[in-house]
């Protein structure tokens, strides 16, 4: 299958390496151009606009930041739109709202195009590997004609019915993320400030029915302070404002989201934005720091 790849950040650039280690042929495309050379190497083909990516791919994957940056790739000024054919289907790894994810779908449908939303859970190295999860929403049809494609980065992908429904299940993924990064990063700054050493509070949590993959893989680098990022902290942030937001539009009440969107943006704020998520840790230290 020929598959375009639109947005070759840290996400893009796992599944675009993915897919050509799994016999795809990939056309991709970034804003920022240097940030294709490592797929260059593996055998992409680069296009220059998101247009030309459409014009020579049956699917075409958009991985970008935010609604905002799926609209522009999709229909502004050589957006995917104007390479339309009769194959052509998009599908929209982004994390953004089921609202935006539904308007999105709405307008390519107004141009031909099916659309659906396939958000995913695991980061770059788990696509690097094939072992995401993808969450999907749009017409089942659409879908199962991917699923293959899907089944090369992923080893589980999910219908769950109308466009936008992968995006809500996503939110509701990273709504669990955002704040069980912080209830580690707590546990850790008690069992410090307690005169215990963090590496215990880990040994101990993971001995018992409530470890995570979090607290096994990223927990001891966050006591030893390593924060390289395979998810920015600031787009944990955004996917705050995307859950409050939808939130809000669908009359849910979640305090939690609230409060935990607060202190992620005051650690963007205080320039932590461009550490992993789970950095949080850092911005949470230091204030204890500031305050003891
Ligand atoms: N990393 C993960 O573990 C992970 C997991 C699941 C979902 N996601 C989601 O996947 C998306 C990409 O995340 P990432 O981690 O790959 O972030 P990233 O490394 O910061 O990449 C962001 C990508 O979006 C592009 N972009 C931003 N604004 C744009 C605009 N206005 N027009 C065109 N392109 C634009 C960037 O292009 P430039 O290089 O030109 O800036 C870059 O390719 C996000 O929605 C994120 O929430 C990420």
């Amino acid at each position: 299958m020929n598959v375009g790849i639109i947005g070759t950040g840290l996400l893009g650039n796992a599944v675009a390496s993915r897919l050509l280690k799994t016999g795809h042929n990939v056309i991709a495309y970034n804003r920022t151009v240097g940030k294709t050379e490592s797929l260059k190497k593996l055998g992409a083909k680069i296009a220059d606009s998101p247009k030309k990516v459409a014009r020579d791919s049956e699917l075409v994957i958009t991985i970008v930041k935010d609604a905002s940056a799926v609209e522009s790739v999709s229909f502004g000024a050589d957006g995917i739109i104007h390479g339309k054919h009769e194959k052509l289907i998009v599908a929209d790894m982004s994390t953004i709202s089921p609202i935006s994810s539904r308007k999105i779908a709405k307008k390519y449908l107004e141009h031909g195009i099916p659309m659906i939303d396939s958000p995913v859970m695991g980061g770059p190295l788990l696509a690097e590997k094939g072992e995401l999860v993808v969450m999907i929403g749009g017409k089942k049809e659409t879908y199962e004609k991917c699923k293959p494609l899907f089944d090369s980065i992923g080893n589980k992908s999910f219908y769950l019915g109308e466009n936008g429904s992968g995006h809500a299940m996503k939110l509701a993924m990273n709504l669990q993320i955002s704040i069980l990064a912080l209830a580690i990063s707590e546990g850790i700054i008690l069992a410090r400030k307690s005169g215990l050493d963090p590496m215990d509070f880990l040994k101990i949590l993971n001995s018992t029915y409530f470890k995570t993959g979090m607290s096994l893989i990223k927990g001891p680098r966050m006591v030893k302070g390593s924060f390289e990022p395979s998810f920015f902290l600031k787009m944990m942030q955004k996917d705050l404002d995307e859950i409050n937001y939808t939130a809000k539009e669908f009359g849910a009440n979640l305090p939690f989201a609230k409060l935990a969107n607060e202190i992620y943006l005051l650690a963007v704020k205080d320039g932590m934005g461009d550490l992993d998520y789970t950095g949080i840790l850092a911005y949470l230290e230091k204030v204890s720091k500031s305050e003891s």
